[in-house]
């Protein structure tokens, strides 16, 4: 028999198989390293780089250019598996690595390509003195250590080394944290904060050094700290004094340090009676402030705002704009050269629901279009992706062409608070590129979201790319293994925008697990189509994330986006669903897109099918382009999507022996569990969809689940029947059941099944609190005994934490009966929603790990 436990419990997993590692792996791995493993080539692989030097000469003494040729010399020792040498002195074959001032001076011979942009380098070979060496030539510090990560990934990744040059697209390279000083993190799925412990900088910050090295990788060059919505004593003298270590941790790898301050800093730490930006002491108070931050931190970022936004206190409170707000910041900041970065996340949270005209996507372009201009040259306004926040589709938003006189970057979001949350799976890389890639049409001309950003379509002189992160002390940095191709794949587009998705997951992927071609395939192809399959096991046709907005954002709460202020409406009734964002009868959002584009969303003949329910409000029978009804293909994308999400445990398994144990066995738990809750998302949206529009899945599978047995049907000892509340959908049938005898409660059933062999599994509940206990029993024989002891999020059973339990190649016959014990942990009563019994192998998600 063998039994799976299908939830991200690897403490079990570990103790059975995990930590012995093949002969092939000498060492377990726990991700620490990221994509910087430098794993030993295997014989073959090497030869092409035979005649490679085995020194390196380090030109440029600063920290930066020190980090560079450390790195360079770490990672070819590692990966070709021979001694390689630091030196100061040209003389015989070396790598060299410096700045192009430094390589000229040196290598006089050697003349450095035309304009290499800031930022950037150049690898080359030189002959000189009758020796070869390869140049790693950088504009600056900066340069070097990306020339040399650019080397050491070629060699990683198995490909030539040519000679190239590069330069990022854009000045603007940040990653936001949103650490809190008591060492939590807002939206943080991997632990506790690598920066702050107690209310105070942790006095290891080790991993912050760490960190950066990966950041650097990736062509990051800032890092905001701490959460946008700010400490109030963020800016307090002592506190920083202490953030000043954490600049000097990040300052070898080039990743300047900014902090998110608030707006009302003057009044909460400097005692002034206001805040208000046009006051004159509020003005010299910061500029003390600024000039106090620079002698601690020389190379100082600047200051990231979110203000007049979710309670933070703005400007508003003066009847001042967002640009009295960030000028007062900037001027101070510009001689030191700093830049503010002032959230475009500005909107109203108390929306009115009744108001059909009412609509938060508005809220941006309507906040800071008549501000533009009027902003200081060290200002960039920050806006998110989408005109919402982060969901799995959303239009870009306008606000991105309302600004042809304001410097702008893109906020996205490579923690998946909307997609996921480090649980399931999703590469971000192909969401962000339809993003990039969309063409605005400003003026009717060519202006893609990618142009804009690079600050090419406006001639902005200052512009780029942030986005959220939120790493967190776990091994691993972000919980899940794939996860971190999001934080890769960003930093990788930030540099890049034209870099396909395709080319971003091969580069990870081949630097994470290797270039075994198996292992590349399988792993580039489950990410390329797994935020596809997201969306469509969750929220397809642009309808908003579906998921628990006045919770934890993570499982299905279709219910809680509407008749509240938050304004993530679906407008959906028994007759339709979708906000209508026309000009002509909806909210008028869509006027705020250029003519062109405007045009195209405004039309259902024209609004492409995946936006449809964010621009329109269409009755449920609506006839896509593709020739489906709404309702129909929210019920095929539903099943399509879990089954892709099945196929993921069962294409992972096919890679055992090929990666390590430990990443491997962790991997396996983390996509079980997805496969598991892409069916908690597809029944509870599609069960939601045939009650609201009363119209059947034609092809009769929603509501009709043959294999299941309900909780509630079973014979209960201690067991009670409960509602599920405020959800009805989040559990099978509407009902789970709960055990309330302290000594321990039993369901029974007396099965009917063909003789044959089965998966059984039991769908039930792990809230964040408590370790309930199950036993599984055939016949009186124990067949899987399990702990409730994940912390998935909610206090009380709901589709946040539904899970399941799965043993396989179970013998069954008619007449066997079935128990399931269960004993409550603290409040955490056992719950159970149904058990599935499917005949072995009929069903891509019953089939699990061997082990
Ligand atoms: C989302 C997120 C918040 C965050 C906010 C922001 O709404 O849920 O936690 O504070 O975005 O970006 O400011």
């Amino acid at each position: 028999m063998n039994t799976t436990k299908k939830t991200a419990n690897w403490r079990v997993v570990l103790a059975t198989a995990g930590l012995l590692s093949s002969g092939m792996f000498a060492h377990a791995e726990n991700g620490s390293e990221g994509w910087l493993r430098y794993a030993p080539l295997p014989a073959a692989a090497k030869t092409q780089y035979v005649a490679l030097p085995g020194r390196v000469v380090a030109l440029d003494n600063s920290a930066m250019g020190q980090s560079a040729s450390g790195e360079l010399k770490r990672g070819l020792s590692s990966m070709l598996g021979q001694e390689v040498s630091a030196e100061t002195k040209l003389g015989s074959d070396a790598f060299i690595v410096g700045t192009v001032a430094d390589l000229q001076s040196a290598l006089p011979a050697w003349h450095a390509p035309a304009g290499i942009g800031d930022e950037g380098f150049a690898v080359a070979q030189a002959q000189s003195g009758g020796h070869s060496y390869w140049v790693i030539a950088g504009k600056d510090g900066h340069g070097e250590l990306y020339g040399i990560f650019h080397v050491l990934q070629s060699i990683a990744t198995e490909k030539p080394l040519v000679a190239d040059t590069e330069a990022p697209s854009a000045p603007i390279r940040w990653a936001d944290e949103w650490d809190n000083f008591d060492g939590t993190i807002e939206r943080g799925w991997a632990g506790r904060s690598i920066f702050f412990e107690g209310g105070h900088v942790r006095a290891d910050l080790s991993r912050v050094g760490a960190y950066g090295r990966l950041l650097a990788s990736i062509g990051i060059n800032g890092v905001a700290i701490n959460n946008v919505n700010a400490n109030k004593m963020t800016l307090d003298s002592d506190m920083l004094k202490q953030i000043a270590r954490i600049a000097d941790a990040f300052r070898p790898w080039g990743v300047h340090i900014s902090v998110a301050v608030p707006m009302a800093s003057p009044q909460d730490v400097g005692g002034l009676k206001t805040f208000d930006p046009l006051d004159p002491d509020v003005a010299a108070w910061w500029q003390k402030k600024t000039d106090e931050i620079y002698t601690l931190i020389p190379d100082f970022a600047g200051y990231l705002v979110k203000a007049d936004s979710e309670g933070q206190r703005g400007p508003a409170q003066y009847g001042r704009t967002p640009a009295d707000a960030a000028n007062v910041l900037a001027r101070p900041l510009k001689a030191h050269g700093g830049v503010v970065m002032y959230r475009g996340f500005v909107y109203n949270n108390h929306l009115d629901w009744n108001d059909m005209k009412a609509d938060r996507a508005r809220a941006g372009y309507d906040n800071f279009r008549y501000l533009d201009g009027k902003f200081e040259p060290n200002v960039v306004i920050q806006i998110k992706n989408g005109p919402i926040d982060f969901q799995v589709r959303e239009p870009v938003s306008p606000l991105f062409t309302a600004l042809p006189h304001t410097n702008v970057a893109i906020e996205v979001q490579t923690t998946q608070e909307y997609t996921g949350q480090a649980h399931h799976m999703v590469f971000l890389a192909p969401m962000w590129r339809t993003y990039l890639d969309t063409d605005l049409r400003v003026d009717s001309k060519p202006s893609a979201l990618k142009s804009i950003v690079t600050g090419k379509v406006f001639q902005r002189p200052l512009s780029g790319f942030v986005s959220v992160v939120n790493v967190g002390l776990e091994d691993n940095w972000m919980h899940h293994p794939m996860s971190m191709a999001n934080l890769y794949g960003y930093g990788r587009l930030a540099w890049n925008p034209d870099l396909s998705s395709e080319q971003i997951i091969d580069e990870w992927t081949r630097m994470t697990w290797g270039n075994n071609p198996q292992v590349v395939s399988t792993i580039d192809k489950l990410n390329l189509e797994s935020w596809h399959a997201y969306e469509e096991y969750t929220g397809p046709l642009g309808v908003g994330g579906l998921t628990n907005i006045t919770g934890p954002h993570y499982g299905p709460g279709i219910e809680s986006a509407e008749r509240n202020g938050w304004g993530q409406w679906i407008r959906a009734d028994h007759d339709g669903i979708g906000m209508d964002r026309t000009v002509a009868t909806g909210t008028g959002f869509i006027g705020q897109y250029p003519p062109e584009l405007a045009a195209k969303y405004e039309s259902l003949k024209t609004c492409p099918d995946e936006l449809l329910l964010f621009m329109h409000h269409v009755p449920y029978t609506y006839v896509l382009h593709n020739g489906k009804t709404v309702v129909q293909y929210t019920y095929d994308t539903h099943y399509d999507g879990a089954k892709i999400a099945a196929s993921y445990p069962v294409e992972w398994r096919k890679l055992k022996g090929l990666i390590d144990n430990e990443r491997y066995e962790k991997t396996l738990t983390m996509l079980n569990y997805q496969a598991a809750h892409a069916d908690v998302w597809r029944d509870a949206v599609d069960q939601w969809f045939a009650k609201m529009s009363g119209i059947p899945d034609k092809l009769g599978r929603v509501g009709h689940d043959p294999d299941r047995i309900e909780a509630e049907a079973m014979d209960a000892t201690g067991y009670k029947t409960t509602d599920m509340a405020p959800y009805f959908e989040n559990a099978s049938n509407g009902k789970f059941a709960a055990c309330s005898d302290a000594a321990g409660c039993s369901l029974k059933t007396k099965l009917d099944k063909p003789m044959g062999t089965y998966s059984i599994g039991v769908q039930y509940f792990d809230t964040v609190q408590g370790a309930s206990s199950f036993d599984l029993i055939l016949d009186g024989k124990s067949i899987g005994q399990w702990k409730a002891d994940e912390t998935w999020p909610g206090r009380r059973p709901d589709a946040d934490n539904s899970t399941r339990f799965t043993v396989e190649n179970i013998h069954l016959k008619p007449g066997d009966t079935l128990e399931l014990r269960g004993k409550s942990d603290k409040t955490e009563q056992a719950p159970v929603d149904y058990i599935e019994i499917t005949p072995e192998g009929s069903k891509a998600q019953m089939k699990m790990a061997s082990k």
